[in-house]
């Protein structure tokens, strides 16, 4: 699909995009466009829009999965550890009112603890922020534990209904299948219940957590599709998915901006995380090994620190504004449990990018 031009993203923002939006909200979006989307949607601003949705969202969002808290995937640990739920309230508070607009989570992320939480945190400011939500992974609440998968129509629709309730809310702006590896041949089954559901008025856009950018494009094809959420930050580009994010026209979350906060600089070669913690229990997890993080991806890290925190920005934040940097459809959701690292990484939204000649110097420093 070619990318649309400026008018055709206009046209989407009238037609499309404003279901279920607050008086207030609508304004804002009139302003906005009368201002010029332009230098918005390139990314110069701190707001971008969400693909050809025409909902706009702050340059960084936040990632609600380790709020959650503890739960288990095949008897291992599939969560962070435990949480303290007022300090994840107060945290996702505090980003909310710091200008972060996006917020990222799953139906499974801690068998739909997360949820509830996101949902009480922003109680009363439904108009100002946007919620992300995923289905596809069928979970156990009282045993706190993922069960399997299932991407039925039957089950799409209970477990959309199932997470209204438990983000208390009317609709869900972006909402996403989380099998990333779901053959591809089933994904057009999925639009048409998607679509249903832009319809009924439960969701007003849809998109994809994958890294495997030709599902991208099969489910790109659906008329909602807003974004693909995939892995991303300064230690592992994805330049074949940032291509495909550009000719589709759709928004590119970036999940694992921080890499699990290794790139935060807390964790060292002497660190071991406890075995509650995803981290250390799951062999999938790219840069720890059994909790402890893993020498070649700290050895990249020092090779681009100077860089990332020169002017005065802390690593999280370097690393932030290279993904903002990186492309105009860039959105980070770096996760957060405390309201400490919600102001630091919220902070970075007041930052500029990283310039083109820190870009070049990160791509030679990492051989890329
Ligand atoms: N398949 C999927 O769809 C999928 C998969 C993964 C993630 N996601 C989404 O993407 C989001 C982000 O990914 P992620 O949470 O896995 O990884 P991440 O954002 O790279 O790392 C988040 C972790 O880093 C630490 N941290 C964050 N900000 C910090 C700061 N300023 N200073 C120090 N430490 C900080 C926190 O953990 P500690 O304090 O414990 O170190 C936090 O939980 C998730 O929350 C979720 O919404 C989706």
């Amino acid at each position: 699909m070619r990318p649309a031009s400026r008018a055709e993203r206009g046209r989407h923002l009238v037609a499309g995009g404003e279901a279920g939006l607050g008086r207030d909200t609508r304004f804002r979006l009139v302003r906005l466009r009368r201002q010029g989307t332009r230098a918005m949607a390139e990314g110069t601003g701190m707001s971008r829009f969400l693909g050809r949705s025409g909902i706009e969202v702050s340059d960084i969002g936040c990632g609600c999965w380790a709020i959650g808290g503890p739960t288990t995937m095949d008897g291992k640990a599939d969560g962070w550890g435990d949480v303290d739920d007022g300090e994840s309230m107060a945290a996702l508070r505090r980003a909310r009112e710091l200008g972060v607009t996006f917020f990222d989570t799953a139906d499974v992320y801690g068998a739909g603890h997360s949820e509830q939480v996101l949902g009480r945190a922003l109680a009363g400011h439904r108009d100002e922020v946007v919620i992300a939500t995923k289905f596809g992974y069928t979970f156990d609440t009282g045993q706190r534990a993922i069960t399997g998968e299932d991407a039925s129509p039957g089950y799409i629709r209970r477990a959309c209904q199932a997470s209204l309730r438990r983000l208390g809310t009317d609709r869900i702006d972006l909402y996403q299948l989380h099998i990333g590896d779901l053959p591809a041949a089933q994904a057009p089954e999925v639009i048409g219940v998607l679509d249903g559901l832009v319809a009924d008025g439960l969701i007003r856009s849809y998109g994809w957590s994958t890294d495997d950018p030709q599902r991208a494009a099969v489910f790109a094809g659906g008329a909602h599709c807003a974004a693909i959420q995939h892995d991303l930050n300064v230690l592992a580009d994805a330049p074949a998915m940032l291509a495909a994010c550009d000719t589709l026209d759709v928004a590119s979350i970036n999940r694992t901006p921080l890499a699990m906060g290794l790139l935060t600089g807390k964790y060292g070669a002497a660190s071991q995380l406890p075995a509650d913690d995803v981290r250390a229990a799951q062999p999938w997890v790219r840069y720890f090994a059994g909790g402890r993080p893993a020498p070649q991806w700290l050895a990249l890290i020092d090779a681009i620190r100077d860089v990332l925190t020169s002017g005065g920005r802390t690593l999280a934040q370097g690393a932030l504004c290279w993904l903002r940097a990186r492309s105009p459809r860039t959105l980070p959701i770096p996760g957060v449990r405390t309201v400490g690292q919600a102001e630091q990484n919220a902070a970075a939204l007041r930052l500029d990018p990283l310039s083109a000649a820190e870009m070049a110097e990160i791509a030679r420093l990492l051989g890329s």
